[in-house]
């Protein structure tokens, strides 16, 4: 029998400035929702003003997480110490697998259509947080696009859609990530491992979720949506579309202690992770 997942909470997003001055906005990793395991931050960054974004995120280390970066629109310059460099654009997704530590710099390119995307933190676990780090970058045309019955349209990042596997693959998490466009009155339906730790980000439109007694919740954009357990999800729209990330992943229960972009299960590894970073052993 399938269970519906329902809402559990609704949060508004908070204005962040983070970086050297980008504008975005915050709805894990902020005082209301500090972790839903194992997520641990997600940022929305959308401006068409080059203000809110040009400055980017300069040089900055990471160590025990992953950083997902999904982008809609214009492109993020990526470049790290290993080598590594690359664009992100309109479509793309890099799952970053820091492991035991890269240093790297993000940089939104100022363009007319401006930066749009999101950011997600996945929480490694304690045996593979100091493995050797990881990129899975994949370009728009290679992420599964479907189009289900009712016509919903699916990208799927992560995960499985539709029988359809993800094109990120291999992740500690079990990982879901669509993004889904459902049409006004219409309904999508997907199953999310039960057990598994659910969140939908409503960015555009309004989305009805079921709510925890009988009734429906209607959801404006841009809200986090945190989801109770069941295998199910279930979304109807109105005279407005929707499009949401709908994410999930395998909760650690492990401790956690957090220092800016260290995620470590105790004080002395963030201690260590900033040791390294003065002596120039964080990466190598
Ligand atoms: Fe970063």
């Amino acid at each position: 029998m399938t269970e519906t997942r329902r809402v559990k909470a609704i949060v508004e997003p908070q204005a962040v400035v983070e970086g050297a001055g980008v504008r975005l906005r915050r709805s894990i990793g902020t005082r209301e929702v500090n972790y839903l395991d194992p997520f641990l931050l997600l940022d929305d960054f959308g401006s068409r003003d080059r203000n809110d974004y040009e400055a980017g995120f300069p040089l900055h280390p990471h160590r025990g997480i992953e950083t997902v970066t999904y982008i809609l629109s214009g492109a993020v310059q990526h470049k790290d110490t290993l080598g590594n460099a690359g664009s992100i654009g309109a479509g793309d997704i890099q799952w970053m697998t820091s492991g035991r530590g890269i240093l790297h710099e993000e940089m939104p390119q100022v363009r007319p259509e401006g930066i749009a995307g999101f950011q997600l933190w996945v929480n490694l676990p304690a045996k593979v947080k100091m493995t050797g780090p990881r990129y899975q970058d994949v370009r728009a045309d290679r992420i599964p696009e479907i189009e289900s019955r009712d016509g919903s349209r699916i990208r799927v990042v992560a995960g499985t859609a539709g029988g359809v596997r993800g094109a990120v693959t291999d992740i500690a998490a079990d990982p879901t990530y669509l993004d889904v466009l459902v049409p006004p009155r219409s309904a999508y339906r997907g199953p999310i491992p039960s057990g598994h730790t659910a969140f939908a980000y409503v960015f555009e439109g309004r989305a009805t979720f079921p709510g925890p007694g009988r009734e429906e919740v209607v959801v404006p954009h841009p809200r986090l949506v945190v989801l109770g357990d069941g295998d199910e999800v279930r979304v109807t729209t109105g005279e407005e579309p929707a499009r949401f990330l709908l994410v999930s992943g395998k909760p650690l229960h492990e401790p956690i202690a957090r220092y800016g972009p260290f995620v470590m299960n105790t004080r002395a590894e963030i201690e260590k992770a900033l040791e390294d970073l003065r002596l120039g052993t964080f990466v190598q």
